[in-house]
C-alpha cells in the first residue's frame, strides 16, 4: 500500500468544477492583481480568523516581513521567537535588520516556552513572534501577559494554524497585534502557488499594511513609506475563495485522522518507543497541519517507512540557532536543548483529510513491525 505524506489531487478532483470555473473567471476578467477576488478573500479570511481586517499578501513569508515593517521593527531591535520553526519566522526578523532572539520550546507542544521568553527580554526587545507550530496555538495567555507587562508587540506566525484556537476558544491571529497566514499549497488552506495574508483588529495597522504591500504608495506614485511588492494575485485568491468554505471539514478530517493514530498507536503497544502528540489543552482546537510523533531511531524509522512506501518528513532537521546564516548569534546546539531534541526525534506522518483508515492503520503497522524486528 502507498501512503504519501500529502496528496493534493483528491482535493482538486472533489472541487474541480468550481476551481476550474474560478480560474476561467479570472482569465476572462483579465484582472490579475488586487482585484475583487482578493477583496473577497480578505474579508472572508479576516472573519474566519476572528479579526476585523484582512490584507492579502504574496506569501506567508512576506506577511511576516510586512507585519514587522508595519510595527517599525528594525536595526537595534530584538524580536523573541522560537528556534524550532520554518526558517521564515526568524529570516524575516533578520531581513528587517533586527536581531532574532531565540528561546527554547515546550517539549509537549513544540511551541515557544513563555517562561523562557520572560528571561530573554532586554531593553531592546520590541516584539514576540510566537509560532503556532503544526496547527496548535502557542500559550497565548502567558505570552500576551508578558507582552502587556513589558510593552511588547506580538506577531502571531499562524502559517500552519489557520482556524486553530487556544484553550479560551480564541482563534489564531486574533490574539496578538497582527496574525500572519500562509496559503502555501501544503497548508490546510492551500493556493495554487504562493499566497498569504495578514489579519488584525487594529484599523491603523491594517491601513499601514495595505500601504506597505504596494511600496508604501498612496495615492498612486506618491510614497509615504518604503514598502515592497507584497501583492496577492487574483488567481490565488479565486482558488482560496472556492476552498475556504471547505476548510472546517478538512480540518475536522485531520482531527479524526489524528485521533485514529492516537488510538492505533496505543493499541500497537509502542509506549516508550513512539510518543504521539499529547492531548491538546481542553477547549482548544488543534488543526493538525502536521501530526508529529517523537520516536527514537527516527532516521531509521523514516527510511523504513520510505521502503514501505509511506511518506514521512522531518520538520525540522536543523534548529534555526544552528543555521549557518545565524552563526553571528554565537549559539551552541545545546543552548536550546528541547529544540535540539525535537530536531532529532520528530517525524511527521501522513495526516491529510482524504486518507482512509486502512492507510492510517498501515502507517502504524509498518512502524510497529520495525520495532518488533
Ligand atoms: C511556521 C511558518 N512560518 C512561515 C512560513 C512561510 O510561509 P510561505 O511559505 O507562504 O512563505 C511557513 C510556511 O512554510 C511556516 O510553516
Amino acid at each position: 500500500m502507498k501512503v504519501p505524506l500529502l496528496d493534493l489531487k483528491p482535493q482538486y478532483q472533489a472541487l474541480k468544477p468550481a476551481l476550474d470555473a474560478a480560474l476561467l473567471r479570472v482569465a476572462e476578467s483579465q484582472y490579475f492583481i488586487l482585484g475583487p477576488e482578493v477583496k473577497a478573500l480578505e474579508a472572508a479570511t479576516a472573519a474566519y480568523s476572528g479579526c476585523k481586517f484582512g490584507i492579502g499578501i504574496s506569501s506567508g513569508t512576506d506577511a511576516l516581513l510586512v507585519a514587522l515593517m508595519a510595527l517599525d521593527i528594525g536595526a537595534g531591535d530584538e524580536v523573541i521567537t522560537s528556534p524550532y520553526t520554518f526558517f521564515a519566522t526568524a529570516g524575516t526578523i533578520a531581513r528587517v535588520g533586527a536581531r532574532p532572539v531565540f528561546v527554547d520550546i515546550d517539549p509537549d507542544t513544540f511551541n515557544i516556552s513563555p517562561r523562557a521568553i520572560e528571561r530573554a527580554i532586554t531593553s531592546r526587545t520590541r516584539a514576540i513572534m510566537p509560532v503556532h507550530l503544526y496547527g496548535q496555538v502557542a500559550d497565548m495567555t502567558s505570552i500576551m501577559d508578558i507582552a502587556r507587562r513589558h510593552d511588547l508587540r506580538v506577531i502571531e506566525d499562524a502559517a500552519q494554524a489557520i482556524g486553530s484556537e487556544d484553550e479560551q476558544g480564541r482563534r489564531a491571529c486574533s490574539i496578538g497585534d497582527i496574525g500572519c497566514l500562509s496559503f502555501f499549497p501544503t497548508k490546510n488552506l492551500g493556493a495554487f502557488g504562493d499566497a498569504g495574508a495578514c489579519v488584525t483588529n487594529d484599523e491603523k495597522l491594517a491601513a499601514k499594511l495595505m500601504k506597505l504591500r504596494v511600496h508604501g504608495m498612496e495615492p498612486k506614485y506618491y510614497h509615504e513609506l518604503v514598502g515592497g511588492n507584497f501583492r496577492l494575485d487574483e488567481i490565488q485568491a479565486a482558488v482560496l475563495n472556492v476552498k475556504l468554505p471547505h476548510l472546517d471539514s478538512w480540518s475536522a478530517a485531520r482531527q479524526r485522522n489524528a485521533a485514529f493514530y492516537d488510538a492505533a498507536f496505543a493499541r500497537a503497544g509502542l509506549a516508550g518507543k513512539v510518543r504521539t502528540p499529547p492531548p491538546a489543552a481542553r477547549g482548544s482546537r488543534h488543526i493538525y497541519n502536521q501530526y508529529c510523533i517523537r520516536v527514537e531511531r527516527r532516521d531509521e524509522v523514516r527510511a523504513w517507512l520510505a521502503k514501505h512506501e509511506v511518506g514521512a518528513e522531518i520538520y525540522y532537521p536543523l534548529a534555526l540557532h544552528m543555521q549557518q546564516c545565524f552563526a553571528y548569534l554565537g549559539h551552541k546546539p545545546e543552548d536550546f536543548p528541547e529544540s535540539l531534541r525535537a530536531t532529532r526525534e520528530s517525524l511527521a506522518l501522513p495526516i491529510y483529510p482524504e486518507l482512509d483508515e486502512s492507510q492510517l492503520q498501515y502507517v502504524v503497522d509498518t512502524i510497529a513491525a520495525l520495532f518488533r524486528k
